[in-house]
Parts: structure tokens; sequence; C-alpha cells
């Protein structure tokens, strides 16, 4: 089940995120603190919607996405995890499925996903891929030398 995350969430979603090979403890930290945003102001006003998947009580992983600055209509999905154990079980599909409902609802029109060009993150480019979104561009050593950015997008309307 796919569902708002509520304040008791956050340590499963440190968990979840922590578990993450591909995640620095950098990037783990920015979750947190998207996390503490969020659950301190709202997702309103913060801009940081995080949605949970839960099975049996337990949390499965979470997504998180929010309006771009300076836009009209552009979403980005900041976050997306799924507990490493039930990878490829089609959870992750759920979680774009839901926030492209989501950011509907709330007026977007286009999706941007940012990447890493690494070779760890074959796997999650091959997600993207295998669920429709455009490799829209790739800027060259973009986070550090030999590590680009790879940018997927997704037109809602
Ligand atoms: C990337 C991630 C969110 C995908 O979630 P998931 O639940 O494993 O993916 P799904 O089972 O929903 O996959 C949906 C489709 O994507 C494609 N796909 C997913 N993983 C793939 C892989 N390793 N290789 C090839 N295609 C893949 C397939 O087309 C798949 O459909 P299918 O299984 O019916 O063939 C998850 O594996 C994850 O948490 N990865 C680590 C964290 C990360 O990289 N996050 C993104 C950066 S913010």
């Amino acid at each position: 089940m796919i569902r708002i995350a509520n304040k008791h969430d956050g340590a499963a979603i440190h968990d979840i995120a922590s578990s993450i090979k591909v995640f620095s403890a950098e990037e783990v930290t920015c979750v947190d603190e998207l996390w503490e945003e969020s659950v301190s102001i709202g997702s309103e006003l913060s801009g940081y919607y995080f949605i949970v998947a839960e099975e049996d009580g337990a949390l499965l992983g979470f997504a998180c996405y929010g309006p771009r600055a300076l836009t009209t209509g552009t979403f980005d999905l900041y976050w997306i995890a799924v507990d490493q154990r039930k990878k490829r079980g089609g959870v992750g599909r759920q979680f774009m499925q839901q926030s492209e409902k989501d950011i509907a609802r709330l007026g977007g029109r286009l999706i941007i996903v940012e990447t890493s060009g690494k070779a760890e993150y074959a796997p999650t480019r091959a997600f993207y891929e295998g669920i429709g979104y455009q490799k829209e561009a790739v800027l060259k050593d973009f986070y550090a030398p030999g590590d680009d950015l790879v940018i997927f997008t997704h037109k809602l309307i």
C-alpha cells in the first residue's frame, strides 16, 4: 500500500535510505534534511512531499517529490528508494505511478529525475527507462570527474 508519509515514518525512512548501498552518507543526510523540513512546516510550505509503501506494518520504501522553484508545473522527483530485499517487485513502479497522480493533482505537467551516470547506478537508470521515462540530457562530470548527471523526464500532459 502506498500512502502519504506521517511523522512516525521518519526513522524507517532513515533506515531504508541508510541501507541503500549506492547512497552516500551525505545523500542520507540530505534525505533526513528534506524529511525534517517536510515534517516541521508541512509538505506544501516545504515543497517536499513524501510517500511511503507499507506492507504488514513495515515500510518497504519511500519517495519524495516537489515543485521546482521558478517553474510552472515542473516537479522534481528528489528521492526514491525501495528496501533492497523487495527490489524488482514492482514497488518502485507503484511509487512512480502514485507520484505522477499526486503531481498531476498538484498541477504538475513535467517530472524531472536526476541520477548519476556511474556504473553502480546502471540498475537505477534501467528502472527509469523501464517505466518509460525519457533520457533527456547528460551533463558530463557534473557530480565529480567521471560522474555524470543523467536527467530523465516524463510529461504528464
Ligand atoms: C531504483 C528502484 C527505486 C527501483 O525500484 P524497484 O521496486 O526495484 O523497481 P520495479 O520492480 O518497480 O521495476 C519497474 C521496472 O523498471 C525496470 N527495472 C527495474 N530494475 C531494473 C534492473 N535492475 N535492470 C533492468 N531493468 C530494471 C524494469 O522494466 C521493471 O519492470 P519489470 O520488473 O516488470 O521488468 C530501487 O531498485 C532502488 O531503491 N534502488 C536504489 C536507490 C536508487 O537508486 N534510487 C534512485 C536514485 S534517487
